[in-house]
Parts: C-alpha cells; sequence; structure tokens
C-alpha cells in the first residue's frame, strides 16, 4: 500500500518568525507515522531557516516555485539547482501560477524538467476552470496539462512525479465550491488512464494523485476514502495547526482503517 501524503501549501503567508511558530507547534502535535509522509510547502524566503528547525522524521519541505532555467542572469528568480539541498518536493502548475502568473503549459513542462533534473519530486497540479467544467472540457484540459508537463521526462522519471487534482473552481480563493468525490474519483480514473497510455500500466497504477481544493479537518476522510486518491494538498487549512493536526491524523486513521480491511 501506498504512504499516504499530505501536503501543506502555505502560500504566500508567514514570514520567518511566523513560519517557525507554526513549524514549532506542528512538532508538538503532530507525531511522527511511519505511513503518513506530510510535506510542508512554506513561502522560499522560510526554506533555508525551516530547514534546519525541522523534524525530518515528521516533515518533509516543498518549494512553492522555481525558475526553470538552472543559473544566470535572471533577476529576481531562485532555480531548483539552488533548492536541492533543501526541499524533497516542488509544486508546479498550480492554478495561482497559471493565473496570475500567466504560466503556459510549456513554462510548466520546463519546471517539471528543472525540478527532476536538480533531484527534487515535482508535485504537478492540475485542473480545470469553473467555464471550462461548465463547457465539458474537463477531460480535454487536464489531459492537455498533463501531456505537455510530462513531455520531457523518460519513464523512470515519471514514477517520482505527484500529481494533484485541484479543481480551480474548488479552491478556497477561487469560489471553493465542494467538488463531489464522484467527480473526483473519475478525474482521478481519467488521470491515470492518460498516464496508462503514456508511460504503462504500471506506472499509472503506482503513481501517487492527490486531491486538493478547500481540504479541511471535516471534509479530509471523504476526500481520502476516493478510490485512487493518495493525499491531500491542503491550502487555507494548513496554515492553522489544530487544524492541519487534525487533516493527519484523519488521512492517519483512514490508512490503518484501509489496511485492517485489507484494501490497497
Ligand atoms: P484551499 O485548501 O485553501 O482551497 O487551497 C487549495 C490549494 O490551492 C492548495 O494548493
Amino acid at each position: 500500500m501506498k504512504r499516504t501524503l499530505v501536503v501543506a501549501n502555505w502560500k504566500m503567508n508567514l514570514n520567518t518568525h511566523e513560519a517557525s511558530t507554526l513549524l514549532h507547534r506542528l512538532h508538538e502535535y503532530i507525531p511522527a507515522h511511519r505511513d503518513i509522509e506530510v510535506v510542508l510547502a512554506p513561502s522560499t524566503l522560510v526554506l533555508q531557516p525551516l530547514s534546519i528547525e525541522i523534524d525530518r522524521r515528521k516533515f518533509r519541505l516543498a518549494a512553492q516555485n522555481a525558475y526553470h532555467r538552472d543559473s544566470g542572469a535572471f533577476t529576481g528568480e531562485v532555480s531548483y539547482t539552488m533548492l536541492r539541498e533543501l526541499v524533497h518536493y516542488a509544486i508546479v502548475g498550480h492554478s495561482e501560477r497559471r493565473i496570475y502568473f500567466n504560466e503556459t503549459l510549456e513554462t510548466i513542462r520546463d519546471k517539471v524538467a528543472a525540478a527532476i533534473r536538480n533531484d527534487i519530486d515535482p508535485i504537478l497540479c492540475v485542473g480545470e476552470t469553473k467555464q471550462e467544467r461548465t463547457d465539458g472540457e474537463t477531460k480535454i484540459v487536464i489531459h492537455d496539462q498533463i501531456v505537455t508537463a510530462l513531455a520531457h521526462l523518460t519513464s523512470e522519471e515519471i514514477s517520482r512525479v505527484v500529481i494533484a487534482y485541484e479543481p480551480v473552481w474548488a479552491i478556497s480563493t477561487f469560489g471553493g465550491e465542494v467538488a463531489k468525490p464522484d467527480d473526483i474519483e473519475k478525474v482521478i480514473a481519467q488521470i491515470r488512464h492518460t498516464i496508462s497510455e503514456l508511460y504503462g500500466a504500471t506506472v499509472a497504477e503506482d503513481i501517487r494523485i492527490l486531491y486538493g481544493g478547500s481540504v479541511d479537518e471535516n471534509s479530509v476522510t471523504t476526500y481520502l476514502a476516493v478510490p485512487g486518491c493518495d493525499g491531500a494538498l491542503v491550502g487555507s487549512a494548513s496554515l492553522n495547526y489544530r487544524k492541519f493536526a487534525a487533516i493527519v491524523e484523519a488521512a492517519y486513521q483512514q490508512h490503518y482503517t484501509e489496511i485492517i480491511r485489507g484494501d490497497g
């Protein structure tokens, strides 16, 4: 059975002091669970200080963004090369980056390749907007996002990628509508089908797929119970240590319920 992955995306919140305080609370409230992997994605600014303070038995770090070139005259940018000693994962293709920073399918493809080249596992976010959903384009949008993003990877490299399905309309800041488990299940199955066509059935089965979009301590169990869902990408609820600790605890309970039932 795969380890459940719970990722906290702190987005552009918390200065160095605030991030350190939250980390200390999380250390207190979250025990180490062997089968649950907990990843924190703070702002780039605080990755370095947090990397010194973090208990690596409990947490791993992720970058929220970086530039796809390794070094050079790119004023203001931070590269994956600079982050390689600090982080295990990098979020790539988040809808806020696609929408607010005009990241294209090709930009995202280059970032996925740069992360892999620098030994960082990408958490590739995909998801349709409300308009695309209304127009019946969910399938094609997600297919294109995946095929382009992974275009430069070999089948060995692909096994290091995590995919997060985050319907834009379900993210708290873009409306936060509640996604139905059935709809999520369909999209996750479709993602595995696309991966299977590209890289074969074994890779498709093994790749971890998360759900993200207004996940909190009350809804997490429902989402983790969706067939094929291997974890959660959490935004606003991850800024509250009680809520995030409850999310991790729920993931733990769910994981062991499934083991006892013999699922997976
Ligand atoms: P919310 O959990 O605030 O909806 O954010 C989801 C998200 O964008 C995580 O990357």
